[in-house]
């Protein structure tokens, strides 16, 4: 397995494997990789020939007042993982190599990323959808991986990707959780033993909310008061957003048809955290 920080060697590899008449699948990621982006390498190992890792903390997609300066980082461990994984490229730019001084350009979706975690944070999702398109023109991937988790960056890709007449599939994976429920996440580690407990209670509002679903309840406003309350029994928590949305348009709906994303975000403590499920009515 190869690293590299630099694009033009990026290029150089995709050219010849292109050459060589083989598919490539990219996983962009923040790296701090855990159990969650294992999952996605291990899928785009299993369905192609080639697989990059782009391991890269995206300063453009952290608000003023977010967390880009503490963010979790370790290349060493994030190139253990990938090398087990079976990646074969891992692409580790610095922040200038992905931005000129005077950078100036960016994608944006409306619509789509203005509800849930773009009310909180603004420009995040223009900040994702740059980097995405910028990481899809250096490695041209027939494929490429995210997770579940970020529902609602997935369904902001999807757009831009349909949008945009982009020629790559895009590939959502399942959520992968800790055994006592925690979705996976890199700012876990950010929580205290305390705060980690706490932080069982948006796994907790996943779950109610689901069998509530499973059982036939469609109003929405009973189920996301039931998850409501559920978490603001916690004296730790504090909501920032339960809602329930059309999973592609990410508008709010008042009726549970169709598939619907429920989602949330909650402050642990400082540390934000989101959660959510995807349900098909049928
Ligand atoms: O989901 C993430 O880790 C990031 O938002 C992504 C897609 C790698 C873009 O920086």
């Amino acid at each position: 397995m190869e690293l590299t920080g630099s694009i033009e060697e990026v290029r150089k590899q995709m050219k010849a494997w292109r050459k060589e008449g083989l598919s490539v699948g990219l996983v962009p990621t923040m790296g701090y990789l855990h159990e969650g982006h294992k999952s996605l390498i291990d899928r785009a190992v299993k369905e192609n020939d080639k697989v990059v890792v782009s391991d890269f903390v995206n300063p453009i997609q952290f608000g003023v007042n977010e967390d880009l300066s503490t963010y979790p980082r370790d290349i060493e461990a994030d190139k253990k993982l990938c090398e087990s994984a079976g990646a074969d490229l891992i692409f580790h730019p610095a922040p200038e190599e992905m931005y000129a001084p005077d950078f100036s350009t960016f994608v944006e979706t409306e619509g789509v990323s203005a509800g849930l975690c773009g009310k909180t944070r603004p420009t995040h999702f223009r900040g994702v959808c740059t980097v995405v398109s910028k990481l899809f023109h250096i490695v041209m991937p027939d494929k490429a991986y995210f997770g579940e988790k970020d529902a609602q960056q997935l369904a902001v890709i999807r757009r831009m990707v349909r949008d945009l007449n982009m020629d790559i599939e895009i590939v959502g994976c399942p959520i992968v959780r800790e055994e006592d429920g925690l979705a996976k996440s890199s700012r876990n580690t950010y929580l205290s033993g305390e705060e980690r407990k706490a932080a069982l209670v948006l796994s907790k509002a996943v779950f109610a909310g689901k069998e509530m679903m499973e059982q036939g309840e469609r109003d929405v406003l009973k189920i996301v008061s039931h998850m409501k309350a559920l978490i603001s029994a916690e004296p730790l928590a504090k909501i920032d957003y339960v809602e329930m949305v059309d999973a592609d348009s990410i508008e709010p709906i008042s009726v549970a048809q169709g598939r619907v994303l429920t989602a949330m975000a909650v402050y642990i403590g400082t540390t934000r955290l989101i959660d959510n499920f995807i349900f098909t009515c049928s």
